[in-house]
Order: structure tokens, then sequence, then C-alpha cells
């Protein structure tokens, strides 16, 4: 999360400058504090009002300024920083850096921060290409500076190619990242996601509610915790995540195949999708046309896929999910019980802002050994982040459970 985190937003003197406004007020949004400072350049393109009335601070623009409420700036800001930020990031900049050129407020509080620094290069595509910026890029990437690739489109200077700031969401997903302890490194979790879709000819379709929000939260926050997440996901109008393995798929019967393809290597299963239960027998090659009466639609039951990977998952951990309308906790830990689930999310969707569709849940997390932990009304970003606390739980109970002595042998 990046509320309360103290960034340090680097501006240089490119076209994508003016993005900087808009980066400015999402970290803002998010409650993070902001201090911003410019290289000479940059204020040619944006003034630094702009940048201090949205940052709530003075800008810094020059290391001979007389002092506000930093003593000795570019030291200062070093150290206050959690991450610096440099965006857009010129080919200028970047060569300074990888030179080791410390002659203003914004090289200078590179060279001296230990926070982490993120580079987003925006140029010319030739300027990107050139094999020097490339070789400077690989330095720093090298010495653990870390870059952003350009987003890829029509340039200001109208060629077209790799040169575009990232956009504005990708910025902040790669910084919340960056900003994530990873307490689930060397975890391979595999995430299902979203609806599925059981049709019954080319133009029409039985599914459920399930826009894939909880799903993707917890994809991108167990990514974000360090883990090599593949995301299998049914038809939803959410973007891709990043740095994601994805697996898009549609029925139950592909969400199955998938699953199982991937499974192997999984450490951790987590099945926040709403599969059908049923299928259509049939499935019409052409239109069904409208009768006179009614239309009778044979079902047939489909998969239980959490039930199969319950009977082959070993030493993986497994997550299921609960959707009940009564009897929740009953419900939920008998399913938990027959499909030999570690943890069941029981959502209550009677309740206003649980379950389907809403950017928000309220869940119980209940596990086999018996605990209910009560999670009120939250986004389901901090939701996912409370189940994969507990995952990360039954992880270092495994770990630090006392191993069996070798039996002793004679010589
Ligand atoms: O996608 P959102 O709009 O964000 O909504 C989130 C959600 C409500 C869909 C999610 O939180 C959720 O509860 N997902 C599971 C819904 C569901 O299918 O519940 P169930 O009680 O029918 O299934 C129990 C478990 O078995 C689930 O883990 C489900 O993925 C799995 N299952 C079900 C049927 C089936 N044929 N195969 C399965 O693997």
């Amino acid at each position: 999360m990046l509320k309360g985190k103290k960034i340090v937003l680097g501006i240089t003197g490119g076209i994508a400058a003016y993005k900087s406004a808009e980066l400015t007020r999402e970290f803002i949004k998010k409650e993070a504090f902001v201090r911003v400072i410019m290289t000479k350049n940059a204020t040619e393109f944006i003034t630094p009002l702009t940048l201090q009335t949205l940052s709530g601070h003075p800008v810094f623009t020059d290391m001979y300024a007389p002092l506000t409420d930093f003593d000795m700036a570019h030291i200062s800001l070093a150290e206050y920083a959690d991450v610096i930020l440099i965006a857009p990031a010129t080919a200028n900049i970047i060569g300074k850096i990888a030179s080791g050129l410390a002659d203003d407020i914004l090289t200078t509080t590179v060279m001296a921060t230990k926070a982490p620094v993120l580079i987003c290069p925006a140029m010319n595509v030739n300027m990107y290409n050139n094999a020097v910026v490339k070789e400077n890029i690989s330095r720093l990437t090298a010495l653990g500076y870390l870059f952003m690739v350009p987003g890829y489109g029509e340039l200001a200077c109208k060629a077209e190619g790799y040169g575009r700031l990232p956009e504005i969401p990708d910025i902040v997903e790669e910084l919340e990242s960056i900003l994530t302890p990873k307490d689930l490194k060397g975890e391979k979790i595999l995430v299902t996601a979203g609806p599925t879709r059981e049709p019954f000819d080319p133009v029409r379709y039985i599914t459920n509610y399930s826009s894939g929000k909880m799903g993707y939260a917890l994809a991108i926050a167990a990514k974000r915790r360090g883990a090599h997440v593949t995301l299998i996901s049914g038809p939803t109008a959410l973007s891709t995540p990043r740095d994601i393995k994805f697996i898009p798929v549609a029925s139950a019967v592909d969400m199955r195949d998938a699953v199982m393809e991937h499974l192997d290597s999984a450490t951790v299963v987590i099945k926040a999708a709403a599969v059908a239960d049923y299928r259509p027998s049939l499935r019409s090659a052409s239109k069904i046309k409208k009768g006179g009466g009614g239309l009778d639609l044979q079902l047939e039951r489909n998969p239980d896929i959490i039930l199969e990977v319950g009977r082959k998952k070993g030493n993986r951990i497994l997550v299921g999910f609960a959707v009940e309308t009564e009897n929740l906790v009953e419900n939920a830990r008998s399913k938990m019980k027959k499909k030999n689930m570690d943890i069941i999310v029981a959502n209550d969707v009677t309740k206003k802002g649980a379950g389907f569709g809403y950017d928000t849940n309220i869940i119980k997390i209940i596990s086999a050994d018996g605990k209910i932990e009560n999670v009120p009304l939250m986004s389901k970003m901090a939701v996912a982040d409370r189940i994969l606390d507990r995952v990360k739980k039954i992880i270092t109970s495994r770990q630090s459970a006392p191993r069996r002595r070798p039996a002793f042998r004679d010589r």
C-alpha cells in the first residue's frame, strides 16, 4: 500500500513531464507523501507551481536555493525517501546516473540514497534504442536500479515505437510491488478468478455475476509479495495484471484443463473463481430460433475442479471459497472437509458490500484446524492480503515443524 509511504518524484525534461502532474495526484489520492525534484530542463515543460500545488510542498529545482523545511536538501531527501521515482527519465539523466555524475539536486539525491530507485524512461524511439542508452540501462540494472520498459505507441515526435511513459496505473502498481515486503518469495501460487461461460448456441451462454475482482486482487497481492503467480481467469472486464502468467479460459471444462496443466508447478492453489456447476448438455451449432412456446434446456454436471485438486494436492496448500446465502460457517466447513482444503473463505453474499461485483468484501477465513477469522468490510485488495497472511502462517508453521530425528544407526 502506498498509504504513508514517502515518495521522492524526480521529473526530467521531456514532453511526458506533464504526466507527472497526474502521477502526483494519484500518489496523493493514495495518501502517500510526495516531494518533487525537477531538473532545470523539466521546468521548461511544466511549472514547479503546478507540482507544488498538487504535492502540497515546495518543489526542489536548485541545489543552492534557500532551504525550506529540509536541512540539506539532497541528503535529507535521499534519507527521507522510501522510494525515488524518476518519471519521465530522459536519456540525459540515465547517462548522468550511469556515469556517476552528481551535479544537480536530482543526481545528488540519487547518488546519496539507499532507497530503491525506479526509473521510467520516456523519449524518442531511436534515442531509446541507441546503443549507449541501452548500455547505460544495462549497467544501472546490474547495479540494482529498477527500470520500467516504456510503453509502445505514437510518440510526441510522431514516430511510432517504444518510448512513451508507461501508463500511470502501471507505474503506481510497480511502486506498490517495490514497497511490499517479499514474504511469499519462492512460492508458486495458482489463482483462479472470474465466472465461467457455458454456451448452448453460438451466441448465448449460462454464467454468473462474478467480476473476477476478488481473484485478481489475490493474484496482484501475491505477486507484490514476491510469489510467482499464474492466474487462470474466466471472461472479465478487468485488465490483465502485469508480471503475472495469465491464462484466459471460458468454460468450466477449459478451466479444469488449465488448472490440471499447471498444478504440478504450484505450491499454493487459490480457487476464487465462480465455476458454473452445470453446463447445457447440448450445444447447438447454429443459433436456436424462437418457437411459439418455451425452451427446455437440459443441463449436466461440470467437473468439480477443487474436488479433483483436493485429491491430488500432496503438500500444496489449497484455498477454496464458498458463496453461501444461509448457514455460512456450517456449509463452508463441510465443503472444506469434503474437498480436502486447508482454508475456506466464506463470503456472505447477503451482506451489502460482500461478494459478486463489489470492490469490497466481507469474509470469514476458516482453517482446517477450526479457527475462524472474521474480516469486516474492506477492499478486496486488503481482503486478499488477509487471506495470504493466513497462507503464509501455514507455510511458516510447516517450515518450523520439528523434523523427525534420523533413526540411530549402529556402526
Ligand atoms: O469475482 P468477484 O465479483 O470479485 O466475486 C468474488 C466471488 C464471490 C466470486 C468469490 O469471492 C467467491 O466466493 N468465489 C467462489 C464462488 C463459488 O463458486 O462458490 P461455491 O461455493 O459454488 O464453490 C466452492 C469452491 O469450489 C470454490 O472455490 C469454487 O472455485 C470451487 N468450484 C466450484 C464448482 C466447480 N465445478 N468447481 C470448483 O472448483
